[in-house]
């Protein structure tokens, strides 16, 4: 409890930054975390911990787990229990903050298959009267990426597929508030790499300050 009594939030972190210390989008990450007040923070590396992607058995244990309803054998629950621990972990936190560099102008193969663990039917997206409903009200997500390249202006915009993917992904899950930064320019000259570092830095602090004012 926090000193008005109320649960302080809780803040996931999930970054793919596989430079460590040399890593661009983990300076801006940093920089987030740094303006963390009232809220616990939870880490979850992904070029540590890595999602399992869907094969054929998990595919389909989750497929008469989670659309036909069956109860599964405790051999096959086995089978999604990764995927499972990750959706439990994004469901308990009031604010996600995804960090990652865009991978051939999406994310790292490990961001999706992570999306693709905690999008689970049933836990935060469900299907009713044949609509989708997003089950994440209420909570905040913020996706951090960092690019070579600058994707402001067309034709390069409309090659741009980690922020915007990142983006419906939360959306979809019925986040209510969903922000992104796109840090491009990391692969240009040193002057113009600065500069986007510097003024992505000022936005998620911005952000951070925003979404943990003591209330
Ligand atoms: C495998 C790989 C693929 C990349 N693909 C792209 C890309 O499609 N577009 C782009 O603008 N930059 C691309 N980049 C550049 C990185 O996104 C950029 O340098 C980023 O800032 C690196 O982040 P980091 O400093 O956190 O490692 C790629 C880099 C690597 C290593």
């Amino acid at each position: 409890m926090s000193q008005n009594g109320k649960k302080p939030q809780k803040t996931l972190i999930v970054q793919y930054t596989p430079r460590n210390e040399r890593s661009n989008t983990k300076k801006i990450l940093d920089a987030y975390i740094g303006e963390i007040k009232n809220s616990n923070i939870e880490r979850l590396d992904l070029s540590k911990d890595v999602p399992d992607l869907f094969l054929e058995q998990n595919l389909d244990a989750y497929i008469h787990r989670n659309y036909l309803g069956q109860e599964l054998s405790s051999e096959k629950k086995n089978l999604l229990s990764k995927m499972d621990r990750m959706t439990e972990q994004i469901k308990s936190a009031d604010v996600v903050v995804v960090a990652y560099p865009m991978n051939n102008f999406s994310m790292p193969a490990p961001v999706k298959a992570w999306f693709d663990s905690v999008m689970l039917k049933g836990e935060t997206w469900d299907a009713k009267n044949g609509s989708y409903v997003g089950l994440m009200t209420g909570k905040k997500a913020l996706a951090i990426v960092t690019a070579g390249g600058n994707y402001e202006k067309e034709p390069m915009a409309s090659w741009e597929h980690a922020l915007s993917l990142t983006k419906i992904e939360f959306q979809f899950m019925g986040y209510s508030d969903v922000r992104g930064i796109l840090a491009g320019g990391m692969s240009g000259g040193e002057n113009a790499k600065s500069l986007s570092l510097e003024n992505s830095i000022k936005q998620v602090q911005s952000i951070a300050q925003e979404w943990n004012q003591e209330k």
